[in-house]
């Protein structure tokens, strides 16, 4: 298949391009720079800096490329930015994805993938998260990525287009290897950030609340590998094939680590210490989040490689310790 991969040199996308390439199919890249990075995408495949908005462009590229399948990862992910400035995430979003979707109407290209989020479902969902659940998004981040649902299920109705949304956990982890993987400015994330702790670029981190009614106290997330996660997507080709298709998955291993268990997972693969002290909590920080996975396993086959934090934050250390300034050591 031709795949348009839209945000191809960000986080998730630019591995999706690799497990594009290794299953057999032509990944083209369509990406504004503004967050991704030219040198995560392989020098064999095509690139085209465009942002998404550019319907005319968009078109005449899914016309010129003879795409088959858009696969859509370009967005705006702050929780925090979302709150202070809504209008930049839903301008990125949703209106930049209802241009997308218009250009590929236009172009006659009717299957899409989107990457949406567990934080789509909200804080009084229990885990583990099923695809049923309702959307009830508590962020405009988390609501951009609900409205862009909503959008799709009316699409797939209205003009038989197909789609695929994927509900990731937390996206974590770098391709085998070392070469690319996760470099996010500013830095947010646990993982990254307890090993930039680890490699001493950050003397000590910041554990976010420590009564939270959890085994340790710190809250349980589901980090699952950003390979596994692509896997996924690939998996769906075939579904797309029947017109108006709507397929949701919640993708996660279904086993949660709590803050201080990933924290000690970095410090055993990285023979380092990580010293942290403790915070009030995070606004918005639910005390658990992970998946129930069992519909992508029945559907789609799909079983993650990295079943452990361990093997995740392997990858996830490989790469930023031979790319200790990510991509600009690339
Ligand atoms: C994990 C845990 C923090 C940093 C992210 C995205 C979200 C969605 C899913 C895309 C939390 C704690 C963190 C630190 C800490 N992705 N923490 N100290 O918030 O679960 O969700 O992935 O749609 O949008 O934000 O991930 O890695 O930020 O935090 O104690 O310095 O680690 O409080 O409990 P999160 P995270």
């Amino acid at each position: 298949m031709n795949v348009l991969v839209i945000g191809g040199a960000g986080y998730i996308g630019s591995h999706c391009v690799r497990q594009l390439q290794a299953a057999g199919h032509k990944p083209v890249v369509l990406d504004n720079l503004v967050k991704g990075h030219r040198a995560s995408v392989p020098e064999d495949v095509t690139f085209h800096e465009v942002d998404l908005g550019d319907a005319a462009t968009v078109s005449k590229i899914l016309k010129k490329e003879n795409i088959d399948i858009v696969m859509h990862f370009a967005a705006f992910i702050e929780v925090g930015e979302s709150m202070q400035d809504p209008l930049k995430h839903y301008e990125n979003n949703v209106a930049k994805t209802v241009s997308l979707l218009k250009a590929m109407r236009e172009a006659g290209v009717n299957k899409f993938v989107f990457s949406s989020s567990c934080t789509v479902l909200g804080e009084e969902a229990k885990p583990p998260f099923t695809e049923n659940m309702p959307l009830r998004p508590i962020s405009a981040y988390g609501q951009t990525k609900a409205d862009v649902e909503v959008i799709l299920h009316y699409c797939t109705k209205a003009y038989g287009m197909s789609a695929a949304i994927f509900r990731y956990f937390n996206a974590s982890g770098a391709a085998e290897g070392g070469m690319i993987g996760e470099d996010h400015s500013p830095e947010s994330h646990l993982i990254p950030i307890a090993i930039q702790v680890a490699l001493g670029q950050r003397e000590k981190m910041m554990v976010f609340g420590n009564d939270y009614p959890t085994p340790d106290g710190t809250c349980l997330r589901d980090y699952v590998h950003v390979d596994d996660l692509s896997r996924a997507h690939i998996a769906a080709f075939p579904l797309l094939e029947e017109e108006g298709k709507l397929l949701t998955y919640n993708l996660g291993t279904g086993t949660p680590a709590s803050v201080l268990e990933i924290i000690k997972t970095v410090e055993d693969v990285s023979g380092h210490p990580v010293p942290y002290d403790l915070a009030p909590k995070r606004a918005g920080d639910v005390p658990a989040a992970y998946a129930d996975s069992a519909k992508a396993k029945s559907e789609l086959d799909w079983t993650p490689k990295y079943g452990t934090i361990r093997s995740i934050i392997e990858t996830a250390w490989a790469w930023h310790q031979s790319h200790p300034k990510g991509y600009e050591d690339a």
